[in-house]
């Protein structure tokens, strides 16, 4: 039985709990290298025991595949590298697959207009993280997002000077030509076919067009997602005669098609007609980066995470670093356990949203925020009875965008993929003959810095907007290995802020609480980022003796529906495991 069952049964005062639990719940002076911080951590696997009306139940199963797994938020994307890898691919061709596909079966996040971020782990030991991060264009200035009046305006997240110079086409093309086998045109070819010819529409993807057709409908796309004024329904098919078009210009002739060719001239067009600032120089000028990954041990685990432009590996490897100096961790889903990640993100994102940017363009203390000593004086700050504060700001709602994917081969390469246009559909902007969306990911530069942005971020100077710099990033596409080397997960996230900590805390789930890969997504979930100072918990998941504690701390604690959307891939005896993440469309599946 788990302390959280234990939990879920207890009508003790807040108070005594918390007496309690804290007593086993020290910062150490070392932390133990091995031992699990529960019962059932380690390799053995246990079921969650979840918050009585939660609405996943726990002890669920997962896909199985002997050789191969892929999990992303489309099944048509999922099968599209499952199709790559049956065919003789390794992970980074059905990487490259998938990332093609989601831009036609998940219009919502998945691209060619944006950017994103690739770890990869090769089984023979190298690993790499590629940051295909869009850009600020070179006509961008500071304060291009405030008016006359010193207002934030809207700028940043709707319309044609939302958008960075897209690095999804660079970035996938610089993946395969480094770690794949296959030709452009062979892990294309899915993509191609199913925007040409059309794929069947779901429900999910009803419900998400239907949504947002106010948004898609100021603009060109309108009439490829609406044909004959109505969204297609599910069970229909929806073609995307333009998309497939250029996407056979990218397998033909590669990214140059879309940096220096007919695609190039299609989106300059369109900036231009529309008040937006991308040239062809922008697009020339554009390149991936491959970037050193940030690599750290946790109780024994490595994580290998995203470095800058993204913030997701160093705030991810600062909470681990704080966590890892308290032994044992307090059980799963107790006030105790929730306090200590809240004041833990509270401080990794304080850092955050203060010091971290584009390295090539500030200086980031990578190397200070990412040590064991950093974080034990961070560590020795917490107390563990009552919160700390952090200024208030007013909070924002939390829309959901971005994708991730995960894919391992039979040999052992893995390889964690975030990518998006930063809102759902990005600027909702289109690129007519191009066929596809454009970002809106300046939103994510520190518009103003000082004022929120559309995710409530609260983001310093050094991620001002710069011409030709990457706005700074949560995504967080992570592999943890196991104490043997070998790899145990390969995980990331949707949902900006929330996605360091959701990631995080699957990988807790599995590392620390022992839970199988199908209840570590399933469990409920929490989020802090310093501001907004509140913990937000995701509804029903948290029982009300939990929330009632947490206040009793000094904790704002807001409710949210959802929290997050994860796609993972674990490594289970004789195999692999993967799991879509259960709030959210997609599949995980294997062979
Ligand atoms: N656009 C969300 C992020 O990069 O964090």
């Amino acid at each position: 039985m788990t302390a959280w069952h234990h939990l879920s049964r207890r009508s003790t005062a807040a108070a005594l709990l918390a007496t309690l639990t804290l007593a086993a719940c020290r910062p150490a002076s070392t932390p133990p290298a091995t031992s699990p911080a529960t019962p059932g951590a380690g390799d053995a696997r246990y079921s969650g025991t979840f918050a009585g009306g939660w609405r996943f139940p726990e002890a669920r199963e997962a896909a199985f595949g002997e050789r191969s797994m892929v999990s992303s938020n489309s099944d048509l994307a999922t099968e599209a590298g499952v199709e790559i890898l049956k065919s003789g691919g390794n992970s980074v061709d059905a990487a490259v697959a998938v990332g093609f596909a989601l831009a036609v079966t998940y219009p919502f996040a998945g691209n060619i207009g944006g950017g994103g971020f690739m770890v990869i782990r090769m089984a023979d030991g190298r690993t790499a993280a590629l940051d295909y991060r869009e850009v600020a264009p070179l006509a961008a200035t500071r304060n291009m997002f405030v008016d006359s009046l010193g207002k934030l305006t809207d700028k940043s997240v709707v319309g044609h000077l939302a958008s960075g110079v897209p690095g999804a086409v660079a970035g996938l093309d610089a993946a395969l030509q480094r770690f794949g086998t296959m030709t452009l045109a062979q892990v294309m070819a899915p993509a191609i076919r199913m925007a040409r010819d059309g794929f069947t529409v779901d429900s999910a993807l009803y419900r998400s067009l239907s949504g947002a057709r106010q948004r898609l409908c100021r603009f060109e796309g309108c009439s490829t997602f609406f044909p004959d004024g109505q969204v297609v329904p599910p069970g229909g098919t929806l073609v995307q005669a333009d998309l497939g078009r250029s996407l056979q210009l990218i397998a033909d002739r590669g990214p140059e098609a879309f940096y220096d060719g007919p695609i190039a001239d299609a989106l300059v067009a369109e900036m231009q007609r529309g008040g937006g600032i991308i040239t062809r120089e922008d697009l020339h000028a554009y390149q991936p980066k491959w970037r050193e990954p940030v690599v750290s041990d946790y109780r024994g685990y490595t994580l290998i995470t995203m470095p800058p432009a993204s913030s997701g590996g160093i705030t991810m490897t600062e909470s681990f670093n704080i966590l890892e100096r308290f032994a044992p961790l307090p059980a799963f889903g107790t006030p105790e356990y929730t306090h200590l990640l809240a004041e833990t993100f509270r401080r990794a994102f304080q850092d955050r949203n203060a010091k971290l940017a584009d390295a090539d363009f500030v200086p980031v203390p990578r190397d200070e925020l990412t040590s064991k000593t950093y974080a034990t004086g961070l560590a020795k700050q917490i107390d563990l009875r009552r919160a700390s504060k952090t200024p208030a700001f007013e909070t924002a709602p939390e829309p959901e965008h971005t994708t991730h994917y995960s894919v391992v081969d039979a040999m052992g390469n893995a390889v964690a993929t975030t990518t998006t246009l930063n809102g759902g559909y990005g600027s909702a902007v289109w690129i007519p003959g191009g066929g596809f969306m454009m970002n809106n990911e300046m939103d994510d530069f520190a518009a103003q810095p000082g004022s929120p942005n559309m995710f409530g971020l609260v983001q310093g100077e050094a991620n001002a907007v710069q011409p030709g710099k990457r706005m700074l990033s949560a995504m967080s596409p992570t592999i943890v290995l196991d104490r043997d080397g070998k790899v145990l997960l390969v995980v990331g996230a949707a949902g900006g802020p929330t996605i360091i900590t959701a990631v995080s805390q699957v990988i807790l789930n599995v590392i620390e609480h022992g839970m199988t890969l199908a209840d570590a997504m399933r469990a409920p979930r929490m989020h802090h980022q310093a501001l907004p100072d509140q913990i937000r918990v995701e509804s029903i998941g948290f029982p009300d003796q939990t929330l009632v504690a947490l206040r009793a701390m000094g904790h704002e604690v807001v409710t949210t529906q959802g929290i997050a959307n994860v796609n993972a891939v674990m490594r289970v005896p004789g195999g692999w495991q993967g799991v879509k993440e259960p709030r959210g469309s997609g599949l995980a599946l294997g062979y």
